[in-house]
């Protein structure tokens, strides 16, 4: 198969295996290329697109810049903070504007869950969703899965326990999604009011004691307590949480192997993890930010490519 099966990348539940090793072997070629002298591919030279981010970002945002860059494409950047949202515009009449200039191809990170498929059914581009409120973080659960693969060799037998506010989450279900498309064997573990309550039907274990959850997985993936998502307390203090949720170096070098730390960031260094865990040798962060580069232009490569056809 050398063409991915959907024309959108609206959300890993979307994807096939084919597709998720198409994506890869596609990337693992885009990295070559941005560890060259000249990082740059004319690809997309007749490719618009447009980033449109209703939600704050940094990693997400600048990695589909660059990805879109590095790929010869012709970009707008769109913050929803300084525009006519504010004065009441809907957003298919946003991006129905912002299409009519010749855009082929729409980034976007929005609050509402499913703001990513309602567009799809609305406008002409391709959509890729950057991430719609709890639902999905597509590109975040492929970046994760690919720095899986760069590390351990292989995504299909490993154990990965995600760990934290699993509730408000939109990086784990993608990632549940993802691995287990996979074959890996998925954990989540946190404080049971951050756990959603029907979530043993997506076939993953549950686990709120940190340190068992820790000595049976290859992968621990540390999650942020997502405080801008709660309107009500769901654990009595940081601290406590801390205290039973968090990934110290103590902790960490206690366990019976070595097993491998991922954050999606961003970090609450002290609360979720500590700044000797996330930059210990143990750590494979920045190594995902860095992934997430080849893997964003390898979605945008593929699919433009169809839009091309
Ligand atoms: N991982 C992630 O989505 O980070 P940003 O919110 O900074 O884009």
């Amino acid at each position: 198969m050398s063409e991915l099966s959907v024309d959108h990348l609206l959300g890993i539940k979307y994807l096939n295996k084919a597709d998720i090793e198409l994506i890869f072997n596609t990337a693992d070629h885009f990295k070559e290329v941005i560890n060259r002298p000249i990082k740059k591919v004319p690809s997309l030279r007749d490719i618009t697109i447009a980033n449109l981010f209703f939600e704050n970002s940094t990693r997400t945002k600048l990695s589909f810049e660059l990805a879109e860059k590095r790929l010869s494409a012709d970009v707008l950047n769109f913050s929803s903070a300084q525009s006519s949202v504010k004065k009441g515009e809907t957003l298919i009449d946003t991006v129905n504007n912002i299409l009519s200039m010749k855009v082929d191809m729409v980034v976007m990170r929005h609050p509402s869950p499913g703001a990513g498929v309602f567009l799809s059914k609305h406008v002409k581009a391709s959509i890729i969703n950057a991430g719609d409120g709890a639902h999905e973080h597509p590109t975040q659960a492929l970046l994760d899965s690919f720095s899986i693969r760069e590390k351990l060799g292989s995504v299909r037998g490993k154990k990965v326990v995600i760990v934290g506010d699993i509730l408000h989450s939109r990086v784990a279900l993608s990632n549940i999604y993802a691995l287990q498309l996979q074959g890996a064997e998925v954990m989540v573990c946190g404080p049971k009011t951050l756990i959603p309550k029907f979530i043993d039907k997506l076939g993953v274990m549950v686990e709120t004691n940190l340190r068992t959850a820790l000595n049976w997985c290859d992968v621990a993936n540390m999650l942020r307590v997502q405080n801008e998502r709660m309107d009500v307390s769901y654990f009595p203090s940081t601290r406590e949480y801390t205290q039973q949720f968090g990934v110290n170096k103590v902790l960490l070098d206690s366990l019976d192997k070595d097993i491998v730390i991922m954050h999606p960031g961003p970090i609450n260094r002290g609360v979720e993890i500590t700044s000797d865990v996330a930059d210990s040798k143990q750590s494979i962060i920045l190594d995902q930010v860095q992934n997430g580069v080849a893997v964003r232009m390898a979605v945008i490569y593929l699919l433009a490519s169809k839009i091309k056809q």
